[in-house]
């Protein structure tokens, strides 16, 4: 349980879903964590876990629609850490956004938060992994940037975008040593997600009851059916692993 140990790893959306359950996991293995968000009371609550792990970590309030709280995530990291070995890239808002009706709002919201965000928190993680001897950046993707449903267009995009800064990163990054993968979650049980489906009168049970009917492999994906794969992708074990789409969706394919 040491595959992270050492390494200083940044989490964007490190307050809630997979973001938090790595926040956790990534100090379990050994990793120093830097909690983004705005969620300050999930994000102390995670932080008391992982000082009972034996590691430490903070919290950098983060609006990632300002482009200076992107860059300042990074910059706490390595003023506190003096490195920035990894950056889980995994905030993100999923609202609905159909072509024909999405307005500029939901469409400037959903790049900004989904797609610029991740650009200037890419950014600034590459500069200091660059004087960390390198470092490894996931990237969270959606089965909906290969087509994906029709209420969901801006952020169909969006993730499909994401998947152009992995390809871009992998492509111009690997002499430094720095990596970067993109990860496609399934659909999981989030509190983003359930509060979504709460706002179209469906509960989490029958959210799940609905997504077993769909999905080929009949559940929905857990926070922890990610755990493996993304510390895989964070640590040493990947090394010679760049410009790589993984797959974890039950089958689902949009
Ligand atoms: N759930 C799914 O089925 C599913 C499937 C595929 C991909 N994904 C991806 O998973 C990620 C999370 O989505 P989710 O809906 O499942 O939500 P979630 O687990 O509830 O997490 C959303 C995270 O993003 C952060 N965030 C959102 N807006 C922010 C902002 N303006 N500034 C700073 N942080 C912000 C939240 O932080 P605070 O709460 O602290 O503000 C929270 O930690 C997204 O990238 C999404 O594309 C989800």
């Amino acid at each position: 349980m040491n595959e992270l140990k050492d390494k200083v790893i940044v989490i964007s959306g490190g307050t809630k879903g997979v973001g938090r359950t790595m926040a956790e996991e990534c100090a379990i293995r050994g990793a120093k964590v830097v909690i983004g968000g705005r969620d300050e009371a999930a994000a102390k609550r995670s932080l008391r876990l992982i000082r009972s792990y034996g590691s430490e970590g903070i919290f950098v309030h983060t609006e990632l629609s300002r482009v200076e709280d992107c860059r300042a995530l990074l910059d706490c990291a390595y003023e506190r850490y003096g490195k920035v070995n990894g950056l889980f890239n995994y905030a993100g808002i999923t609202p609905i956004s159909p072509l024909d009706s999405c307005d500029v709002d939901t469409f400037d919201a959903v790049m900004d938060i989904n797609f610029r965000a991740a650009f200037f928190c890419c950014q600034q993680a590459i500069k200091y992994m660059r004087m960390s001897g390198g470092g490894s950046i996931v990237l969270t993707g959606s089965a909906h940037a290969w087509g994906g449903q029709k209420d969901r267009a801006a952020y169909a995009c969006s993730k499909g975008v994401l998947r152009t800064l992995m390809e871009h990163i992998a492509h111009n990054y690997a002499e430094e040593n720095i990596r970067c993968n993109y990860l496609t979650l399934g659909w999981t049980p989030t509190e983003g997600e359930v509060a979504l489906r709460k706002t179209q009168g469906e509960t989490e049970k029958e959210l799940r009851e609905r997504a077993a009917d769909i999905l080929p492999m009949h559940r929905m994906c857990e926070r922890t059916d990610y755990v493996e794969a993304i510390v895989y992708l964070l640590s040493d074990a990947s090394s010679m692993m760049t410009g790589s789409t993984f797959r974890i969706t039950a089958g689902e394919y949009i």
